[in-house]
């Protein structure tokens, strides 16, 4: 009987977590918590946070600045440690595992897209995209990563040869030329004009939609909201709002 009821409470927890319905979620997290520092001078980034996050989703997080968006991006993709709570990847624990089991969890479920591109300039866009390749079990080929988001024209050409808007998109072949199962990207176009953004955008949804990675984007622009899935709203360390979108449009009718 008790079993019971602690069962139902905890399908009532889960029920809190909007999601759509019928496809099974890769992303868990439970009563995540992140803190920094210690006494008068702790910062809680995440507070007591319940998410999922479905199989193939595209999903955008808003949010102010310092709500704690990098922070969970962060746990999701394994670069950082929740201080109490789950967090976990299928059935990858990612809340306690050590750090060879997060290097190999990033390196075999996750690519990564940041704000600045972090392209090795002495190498070429192919180049740069085939170090990734080397290292992962089942790459796609360099070229054809770059054909995804683009750029087959630019293959032989070095970052500084390239536009902002160009290199970003090279580091989206990067991320996705391994076939993660997670594309994780914080502010992808906060370095980039309105255009360029939207062609970076696209490359991102072109992604999620022909490799199938489970997408979280983090932005400032809610303009880009259109384009998920889930539109989730953070707040002083927890999800404050999530709104699902039935109407997913293409980047390039996004109105800024
Ligand atoms: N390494 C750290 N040491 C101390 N405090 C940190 C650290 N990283 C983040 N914080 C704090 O945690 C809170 C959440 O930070 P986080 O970077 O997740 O916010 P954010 O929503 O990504 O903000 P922004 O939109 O500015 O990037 C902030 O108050 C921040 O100052
Ligand atoms: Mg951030």
């Amino acid at each position: 009987m008790k079993r019971g009821i602690l069962h139902a409470m905890a399908m009532t927890k889960m029920a809190d977590v909007a999601h759509p319905t019928g496809v099974p979620p890769v992303f868990v997290a439970r009563g995540l918590c992140k803190s920094y520092g210690t006494g008068d001078a702790t910062v809680h980034a995440l507070r007591d946070l319940d998410l999922d996050i479905m199989q193939g989703e595209f999903v955008v997080l808003l949010g102010p600045s310092g709500s704690g968006k990098s922070t969970l991006l962060n746990i999701l993709g394994g670069l950082d440690a929740p201080t109490s709570g789950r967090a976990a990847w299928r059935d990858h624990e990612l809340a306690g595992a050590d750090e060879a089991a997060l290097t190999a969890y990033r390196r075999d479920h996750v690519g990564f897209v940041f704000q600045f591109y972090n392209l090795i300039p002495s190498l070429t866009a192919r180049e740069n995209v085939e170090l990734v390749a080397e290292i992962a079990r089942d790459p796609m080929q360099p070229e054809e990563a770059l054909a995804l988001v683009g750029l087959s024209r630019r293959l032989d050409h070095f970052p500084g040869q390239l536009s902002g808007g160009e290199q970003q998109r090279v580091a989206v072949a990067r991320a996705i030329v391994k076939r993660p199962d997670a594309l994780l990207c914080d502010e992808p176009t906060g370095a980039l004009d309105v255009e360029t953004g939207k062609l970076v955008l696209s490359a991102i949804a072109r992604a999620n939609r022909e490799v199938g990675a489970t997408t979280v984007v983090i932005t400032h622009n809610a303009a880009i909201a259109g384009m998920a899935d889930r539109v989730l709203r953070m707040g002083g360390g927890r999800i404050v709002s999530i709104e699902a979108n039935g109407n997913r449009c293409a980047p390039e009718e996004l109105v800024w």
